[in-house]
């Protein structure tokens, strides 16, 4: 680490903090920019198997934190860069082509993890990982068995993007800050999520009381499918338009980091192994989880309707069924 490089937060080793980037695609690299303007730590390393192309993203970085809080920024091919991490994200994979589901990928990322996950595990044994790669629920219930680590020292990403989508589009309707939108997209990240819409408030109102939207519509059925199947559709919008999507899902890692490195207790739609949550175990999907220093906490049980109960049973179900056609 530079001699410049100070420290932002304490962490289990004291001053130093460090957060590891696995992969330097659109996602890694745009989540390794964001936690650098966040200041999450003193060090942030990307880890690529292109060479080239991790030094170039990381120095492009590098070279612009005379106006971000103090880190420093470094990437190599080689794994050792890694040592000693605080939080290791994994986003290296296969990319989504137009057209196809995140699912799709599971096949060939699974496999990747199976030569990551333990070259990582041997350079930063203690750090929580957060795994970013698509299929995210199946890659991190793969990924769990493949480390033998705990499902609060490694968790995935699971739809805190998809929850910051709902709550766009809700705002959208209502006029109301993003910020005082308090919803959930709980499930699959993926075509079967479901949003929690029974639970959801605006400022302290419940969503089903709000009354009419900006256009003079209710939150009735139809509304709330068209909000539901736009979030869905959301990936494969920007895919279709741009190749990838990066920068809201830089965001939304970067706050599961920095809730990580700041100990923050923050509620989060993280993919965590559930047991016996609403019925549902033995599955990595998304629910509200409270997520600190030592990663994946409690799991908050929410009240659901049926149909909500009925809809995440089938995603893990699906979820499930793709986690044992791969072997696990
Ligand atoms: C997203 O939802 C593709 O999973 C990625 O943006």
């Amino acid at each position: 680490m530079s001699e410049k490089a100070k420290t932002l937060y304490p962490t289990k080793r004291g001053d130093r903090s460090k957060i590891a980037i696995i992969g330097a695609g659109a996602v890694g690299a745009t989540l390794a920019y964001a936690c650098v303007i966040a200041g999450h730590a003193s060090e942030v390393v990307l880890y690529d198997i292109n060479k080239q192309k991790v030094q170039a993203e990381a120095l492009d970085i590098a070279h612009g934190i005379q106006f971000t809080p103090m880190s420093a920024v470094s990437g190599s091919d080689d794994i050792e860069i890694c040592r000693d991490a605080d939080v290791v994200i994994v986003t290296a994979g296969a990319k989504q082509k137009p057209g196809q589901s995140r699912l799709d990928l599971a096949d060939a990322t699974v496999g990747l993890m199976k030569t990551i996950i333990p070259a990582v595990q041997e350079v930063a044994p203690d750090a929580v990982y957060i795994l970013v790669t698509n299929p995210v629920d199946v890659v991190t219930y793969a990924s769990l068995k493949i480390s033998g680590l705990s499902p609060e020292q490694m968790f995935g990403s699971g739809t805190v993007l998809d929850t910051a989508r709902l709550r766009y589009l809700v705002s959208l309707e209502t006029g109301v800050a993003v910020q005082n939108i308090h919803a959930y997209v709980a499930g699959e990240h993926g075509d079967s999520e479901v949003p929690l819409w029974s639970s959801a408030e605006i400022g302290n109102v419940p969503l089903r009381h709000w009354g009419p939207t900006l256009s003079g519509q209710q939150f009735d059925t139809e509304l709330r499918e068209r909000i539901r199947k736009d979030v869905v559709e959301s990936a494969y919008r920007i895919i279709e338009g741009k190749g990838a999507t990066n920068y809201a899902v830089g965001l939304a890692v970067s706050q599961i980091v920095g809730a990580v490195m700041r100990d923050e207790q923050r509620v989060l739609t993280i993919s965590t192994l559930l047991k016996d949550w609403e019925g549902i175990s033995d599955v990595c999907m998304a629910a509200p989880t409270i997520v600190g220093r030592n990663g994946a906490g409690r799991v908050l049980t929410p009240p659901l309707t049926l149909a909500e109960r009925d809809g995440l049973t089938e995603s893990a179900q699906r979820l499930r069924e793709a986690a044992r056609k791969l072997g696990f």
